[in-house]
């Protein structure tokens, strides 16, 4: 007989039928009932064990962490917080966990032991809902573009350009770094690597996203980036996905709505989908808000934050807008920010965006025309040369979730930018030739995928919403 899921037999209900389950143990009580889970849902089934007629080698067996298969009928529960349990007229032990060695115990673990067995945590109820919705999300992600019209275009992870220019690369080579070949001058000779010329791994899709855009017309990535930058926070990971459309004949406004329908329907999605998991997650969020001093909690449930976002438009302002109200701030004025904002120009720290969102606007906020001198080289040059067309999403809890922009399309604005910061222009001759041949209005931005799921889940650690973290100091797994 086929096994069948939990979700569906308690979504189902089928009364009196034979069925068999397959899963883990997650308690054992009174030699008699089994809570178990086969991660399909964050519910547990209640399996039934005949103590009288169940062989006491096997009930010795019947561990937490325990992999075991149950036969037997599914019926109406009599205990309290079930509808149906499984009367087991057989169980089999697929894989014992030796309870004096298994980590997994039934309590309550802290995150930073659950991250030092980041191989066992998905076992826990925090990481199957996490890792549900994480899918649920990137499933919303998907359908959402393609019922738009967008073309997923896989772009390259090795790459030999810096589309951020910023030059935060993690290098790859098959040199023998004992016996790295030298040229006569003395510098690296990379005729001799695999590549042939220095490689890294890609800080962003984009470049290659708009050459795709300016013949499919609508495209987006949806990939893994790596960046070597020593941010030991909260919301920074060395490797984290990236979702990055790119639009043709678009705008910054177009650009922006696109942005805000993209956020408002996936999690309109999850909200739909993933009811369980994130009354779960919605519980554990208001237990560990509760545990704060009053001016850091959240003033809203999880919940109450996830159908805010839906409900609400965004606010739209510019970058020297924000200066004003983040200048003439309560915390800035009594300077406690730890960066104060002195003028414009000044790069937005997390507490800055954090102020805008949380306490002044109280709703998600984009920041648009950011100086120039903070933003990367193919953004579009506004009128007052001082200015591009940069736009920044910012999130209650979490600061920056999404960076875009219009992008330059007009070739010597291009090219001078790219001089005046000494990005190479001969290198990205092929980005430079699309604003050569059939260049237009483009725009797009990158989704960071990871600050989506940590606001979604409500998880304050960015290490808790990937499986394997990938942090300074720290690749293991
Ligand atoms: O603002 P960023 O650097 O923009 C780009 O990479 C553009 N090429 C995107 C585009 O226009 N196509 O990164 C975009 C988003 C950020 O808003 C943030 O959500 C996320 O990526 N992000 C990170 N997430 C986790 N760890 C990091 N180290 C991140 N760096 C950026
Ligand atoms: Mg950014």
């Amino acid at each position: 007989m086929k096994a069948r899921r939990i979700a569906e037999l308690l979504r189902t209900q089928p009364i009196d039928e034979q069925v068999v389950i397959q899963g883990w143990v997650r308690t054992f009580r009174n030699n008699q009932f089994i809570a178990m889970s086969d991660g399909s849902t964050i519910k547990t089934l209640q399996v039934v064990v005949d103590r009288e007629t169940t062989d006491p080698e096997i009930l010795k067996r019947i561990n937490t962490g325990a992999a075991i298969e149950a036969h037997g009928t599914l019926v109406p529960s009599q205990g309290r917080g079930q509808s149906v349990e499984l009367v087991a007229d057989d169980i089999t032990i697929h894989g014992e966990a030796d309870p004096e060695k298994y980590p997994l115990q039934p309590k309550r673990h802290s995150m930073e032991f659950l991250r030092e067995i980041a191989h066992l945590r998905f076992r826990t109820n925090t990481f199957g809902a996490v890792f549900r919705v994480r899918h649920a999300l990137a499933f919303a992600i998907h359908k959402f573009f393609n019922d738009e019209g967008f073309y997923y275009l896989h772009t390259p992870v090795i790459t030999a350009s810096d589309a951020e220019g910023a030059g935060e690369m993690f290098r790859v080579t098959t040199l023998d770094l004992h016996k790295v070949p030298m040229k006569e001058q003395g510098s690296i000779d990379f005729k001799q690597d695999f590549f042939e010329r220095e490689t890294n791994l890609t800080v962003s899709g984009q470049l290659e996203a708009e050459l795709g855009a300016l013949a499919l017309g609508k495209v987006y990535t949806f990939g893994p980036t790596f960046r070597a930058e020593n941010s030991n926070t909260s919301r920074h990971l060395a490797e984290f996905w990236m979702i990055e459309p790119e639009v043709a004949f678009c705008d910054l406004d177009d650009n922006m709505d696109l942005a805000e329908a993209m956020l408002k329907y996936v999690v309109s999605y999850v909200i739909r989908e993933c009811n369980d998991d994130l009354a779960f997650l919605n519980d554990r969020f208001v237990k560990e808000e509760q545990s704060k001093p009053k001016q850091e909690r959240s003033e809203w449930s999880l919940l109450e934050k996830l159908a805010f976002i839906v409900e609400h438009d965004f606010e739209r302002l510019t970058y020297t807008r924000a200066i004003d109200i983040l200048r003439n701030s309560k915390p800035n004025r009594k300077k406690k920010f730890n960066y104060v904002i002195e003028e414009w120009g000044a790069d937005l720290q997390s507490e800055h965006e954090r102020y805008l969102v949380e306490k002044h606007f109280k709703k998600p906020v984009i920041l648009t025309d950011y100086p120039k001198d903070i933003k990367a080289f193919y953004m579009r040059m506004n009128d007052d040369d001082k200015t591009v067309r940069a736009m920044d999403i910012l999130f209650p809890g979490i600061g920056e979730i999404v960076g875009g922009s219009q992008r330059e399309e007009r070739l010597d604005a291009l090219k001078a930018r790219m001089a005046e910061m000494d990005i190479p222009v001969k290198e990205l001759y092929w980005y430079l030739d699309t604003r050569k041949f059939g260049t237009c209005p483009h725009a797009g931005y990158g989704l960071g995928f990871e600050r989506l799921v940590q606001f979604v889940t409500g998880m304050s650690n960015i290490r808790d919403v990937i499986a394997f973290p990938r942090t300074p100091g720290n690749a293991n797994f």
